[in-house]
């Protein structure tokens, strides 16, 4: 049964910026500045880090799901107040301007305890790559537009926009957009690998709600672990990652209240009743 809430729960702070709700394990957390587009503002950035701190220990938030309110995603970082408003701050207090966004759209979600899914609604601008690919995964509407289009009013793609885009992008494209500022759709984006699928419009939240349940049946410790290893040894060498590896899967081991690597090898080798390469062990017992 559903268990969505409208609103926020009481026990939830008041953001401004960010609406939170809950449904069945997943965390729909949506930019809520529909008028600006979802820009992301100094007091969005400083709400988003407060969100994932909130729902790092909430149990009604298993997955999450970033989304923005309206039609778009995010018009990337806020003009105005991020960039405007700030100019004349002096230097420590724009560094800390700096390090309040990417606290929450890199540093923290990257390596974030719970999976996390972007669903690219419209407009993806600039600084909305580096949350976009702070997420695990993407999925992205077919018509949804991107751009990288830093280089159309007069600056380069900071924010480590450059270095999601690295991460995600084939060199030629990254390139090309990067320089040229010119937009591309969703579809695109999915066969660039800057999203995992493209949908129409109307199948986002139902494709993202599948991709999401896939996630939630599955142990949540070796979800978790098995994307921070392949994240961090990306820029390993190879002695490096598989000592890395070896440290990790000790690690995920000692975790895992739940012992699934037993329970896996139990239920293949002696009961037979699953098989490891078509599925995933059964979690009840
Ligand atoms: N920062 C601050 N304000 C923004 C914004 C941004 N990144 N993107 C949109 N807005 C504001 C507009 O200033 C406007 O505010 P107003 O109603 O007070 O005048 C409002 O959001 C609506 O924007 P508008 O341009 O009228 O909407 P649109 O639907 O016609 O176009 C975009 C949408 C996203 C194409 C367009 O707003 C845009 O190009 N935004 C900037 C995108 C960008 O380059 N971001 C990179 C930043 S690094």
């Amino acid at each position: 049964m559903s268990t969505t809430t409208n609103t926020a729960p009481a026990e939830l702070p008041k953001w401004k910026t960010v609406e939170v709700t809950f449904e069945d394990g997943i965390a729909w957390v949506t930019l809520n500045r529909p008028t600006k587009r979802n820009a992301m503002s100094p007091t969005l950035n400083r709400e988003m880090m407060d969100v994932l701190n909130v729902l790092e220990f909430d149990d009604r938030a298993k997955v999450l799901v970033l989304t923005g309110a309206g039609g778009a995603f995010s018009a990337g970082m806020d003009l105005k107040e991020y960039f405007r408003e700030t100019e004349n701050f002096e230097w420590i207090r724009k560094l800390r301007n700096h390090s309040a966004s990417q606290d929450w759209m890199w540093r923290r979600l990257r390596k974030y305890p719970k999976s996390t899914i972007a669903m690219v609604n419209g407009w993806c601008f600039g600084g909305a790559f580096t949350p976009l690919v702070g997420c695990d995964l993407a999925v992205a509407a077919e018509d949804a537009t991107f751009g990288v289009s830093e280089v159309n009013w007069g600056i380069i793609p900071g924010g480590n926009v450059c270095k999601a885009i690295e991460e995600t992008m084939g060199y030629r494209e990254a390139l090309y957009y990067i320089m040229t500022g010119d937009t591309f759709t969703g579809k695109q984006a999915e066969a660039m690998g800057l999203v995992n699928y493209a949908v129409p419009a109307d199948q986002l939240r139902s494709r993202v709600i599948e991709i999401a349940k896939k996630l939630l049946a599955l142990n949540p410790v070796t979800v978790y672990n098995a994307k921070v290893m392949y994240k961090f040894t990306r820029n390993m060498d190879w002695e490096t990652a598989s000592e890395f590896s070896g440290a990790k899967s000790a690690q995920n081991a000692m975790m895992d209240k739940e012992k699934g690597r037993l329970k896996g090898l139990e239920q293949f080798l002696d009961e037979k009743s699953f098989r490891p390469g078509l599925g995933a062990y059964r979690r009840d017992d």
